[in-house]
C-alpha cells in the first residue's frame, strides 16, 4: 500500500460563495438546511450517500465516501452570494418554484437571512435579463476589487476558515478565447481597459482566484477555462473545475451512448429536444446564450463514440439538440431523445427516451459535491484543473493536450480511484484475475 496523502482537517466553517441565487442555488441551500434538520435526504449526492469499495471483493470493505476522506460537515457550511435581483433566498426560492411551500416554510428564517450582494452584471453578456442590484465601477478591475471586498467582509463577519466559489449564474453568450485571455498580465490589463471579451463571470473568477479560493463553473460559459485564469489558479494554489453541470438529458446521453458503443451498435442519428419554463429556459431562448449551451451539449457524443476509430458506426451521425422555452413547465423540464440505431447486418432500430426530470433537483446535489470536493482538493494542496471532477460536468475542463472524458462510468472510476489514491488504498482496475489464479 502506498502512503496516504497529507490532508489538512476540515476544521472551522466553510463559506460557499454562490454567483447567482436562482433556482439551482436556492434549491441547494434550502436542501442543505432541510438535510441538517433531518427533514429530507440528500439523494443524488455522492459525498453524502455514496460508498466506495476498498481492497478486494472478498474483504467486504465499502465505507461511505465521507468516512474515507475528511469532508466539511453540512453543519459547517455558511452561504453567501450575489444576484442582480434583491430578493432574499426565500423569495428567490418561491420565484423559482422548485421546492414546495411546506418544505420552504421549515427553513424560511435561515433562507431569509441570505440576501444577495450587488452583482457584477452587463446585459451585453446575458441579453434576456436585467435587474437593479448591480455594482458600479470605473472599470472591470474596480468591480473585481468590490467582489474581493465582499468576500473578505463575509469571511470576517461569519468567522470562516475557508471558502469555495461556484458560478450558478445565467448562461452568458458564446465566446471564444481572445488575446486578453492568454496571460495573467494581458487579463489584468484587459480588466483595467474594460476589454469586451471579459464577461462578468470572469470578473468573479478572477476575484476568487486572487483571494486564493477554489472556483467551479456550473454553466457552459468560458469563465475560468482560459489560459490566464488557469495560470492564476496554479499560481495561487486554487483548484478549479467546470463547465456546465451534467444533469438531465446529457446525463442520460452519457449513460446510454457508452452502452451502445460497448456493444458496437451503430448510431445514425440522435435528436434531443427539451421543453423548459424556468428563468434558465428564458435566458437560453436567446440564440447567443443557447449557442454556448448547444456547444456544451453537442460535444459529448463525438468523444464517447470516437467516429475516427469507428467510422462505419458513427462517422455520419446526425446530432441535433433543441431547447424550447415553454413557461407552463417551470423547472420541470421534459426531454425527449430519438436515437436511430444500426445493428447486425445494417438493420435499423430505434430507441426513444422521455425524461420528465426536475432540473434543479438534479443540479443541487452536484453543487454540494463540488464544493465539498473542491475544498478537499484545496486542503490536499492541489491546484489548477481537477479532472477527477469531470463526473459532474457536460464539458469537463482538461489539459490542452488531452481530450475530455465524457463516459459517466469512466468518470466515476476516475473520481473514486482519486479518493483511493489520496488515502493510499489500492486502485481498482477490475481485472480480477487474482480470484481465479
Ligand atoms: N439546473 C440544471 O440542471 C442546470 C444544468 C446545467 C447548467 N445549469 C446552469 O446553471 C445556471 C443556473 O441555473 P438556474 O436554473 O439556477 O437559473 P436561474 O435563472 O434560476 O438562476 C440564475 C441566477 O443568476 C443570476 N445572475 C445572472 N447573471 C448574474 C451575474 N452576473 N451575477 C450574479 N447573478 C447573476 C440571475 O439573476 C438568476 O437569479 C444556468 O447558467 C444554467 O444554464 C443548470
Amino acid at each position: 500500500m502506498k502512503q496516504p496523502a497529507e490532508i489538512a482537517q476540515p476544521t472551522g466553517k466553510l463559506g460557499i460563495l454562490l454567483v447567482g441565487l436562482g433556482a439551482v442555488s436556492t434549491t441547494f441551500i434550502a436542501g442543505v438546511m432541510a438535510v441538517r434538520k433531518g427533514i429530507a435526504s440528500p439523494i443524488g449526492s455522492l459525498t453524502q450517500m455514496g460508498t466506495i469499495r476498498l481492497g478486494k471483493r472478498t474483504e467486504g470493505r465499502s465505507p461511505l465516501v465521507k468516512d474515507l476522506v475528511p469532508l466539511a460537515s453540512l453543519d459547517d457550511l455558511v452561504f453567501g452570494g450575489w444576484d442582480i435581483f434583491e430578493d432574499d433566498s426565500y423569495s428567490a426560492a418561491r420565484t423559482a418554484g422548485v421546492l414546495d411551500e411546506g418544505l420552504l416554510e421549515q427553513v424560511r428564517p435561515e433562507l431569509e437571512a441570505i440576501t444577495p450582494w450587488p452583482a457584477v452584471f452587463d446585459r451585453r453578456y446575458v441579453k434576456r435579463l436585467d435587474g437593479p442590484n448591480v455594482k458600479r465601477g470605473a472599470n472591470k478591475m474596480e468591480l473585481a476589487e468590490q467582489v474581493r471586498e465582499d468576500i473578505r467582509r463575509f469571511k470576517a463577519e461569519k468567522g470562516l476558515d475557508r471558502l469555495v466559489m461556484i458560478w450558478c449564474g445565467s448562461t452568458e453568450i458564446f465566446m471564444t478565447p481572445s488575446p486578453a485571455h492568454q496571460s495573467i498580465e494581458a487579463f489584468e490589463a484587459g480588466l483595467c481597459a474594460n476589454d469586451v471579451t471579459i464577461p462578468s463571470s470572469m470578473v468573479y473568477a478572477y476575484a476568487a482566484l486572487k483571494e486564493g479560493i477554489p472556483f467551479a463553473n456550473g454553466a457552459p460559459n468560458l469563465t475560468v477555462d482560459v489560459p490566464a485564469l488557469m495560470a492564476l489558479a496554479q499560481q495561487n494554489g486554487c483548484p478549479i473545475a467546470g463547465k456546465d453541470f451534467k444533469t438531465g438529458q446529457t446525463l442520460i446521453k452519457t449513460v446510454v451512448a457508452p452502452g451502445m458503443k460497448a456493444r458496437l451498435i451503430g448510431v445514425r442519428g440522435w435528436y434531443s429536444t427539451n421543453i423548459l419554463g424556468n428563468r434558465d429556459g428564458e435566458v437560453l431562448d436567446d440564440p447567443e446564450s443557447f449557442k454556448t449551451k448547444e456547444e456544451s451539449k453537442k460535444s459529448v457524443l463525438d468523444y464517447i463514440l470516437q467516429p475516427d476509430l469507428y467510422p462505419q458506426l458513427y462517422k455520419d451521425l446526425c446530432h441535433v439538440v433543441r431547447i424550447n422555452y415553454y413557461p407552463p413547465r417551470g423547472d420541470n423540464k421534459e426531454g425527449w431523445d430519438n436515437i436511430d440505431l444500426v445493428g447486425w447486418l445494417g438493420y435499423p432500430m430505434q430507441l426513444k427516451i422521455n425524461f420528465l426530470c426536475r432540473d434543479s433537483i438534479l443540479a443541487a446535489p452536484i453543487v454540494l459535491d463540488l464544493v465539498l470536493f473542491l475544498d478537499l482538493a484545496a486542503r490536499v494542496g492541489w491546484s489548477g484543473i481537477q479532472e477527477w471532477l469531470s463526473f459532474y460536468f457536460k464539458s469537463p475542463m482538461h489539459a490542452p493536450e488531452l481530450y475530455p472524458e465524457h463516459d459517466l462510468f469512466i468518470q466515476l472510476m476516475k473520481l473514486k480511484n482519486t479518493l483511493r489514491y489520496l488515502k493510499g488504498e489500492e486502485l481498482i482496475t477490475h481485472l480480477g484475475r487474482e480470484y481465479y489464479d
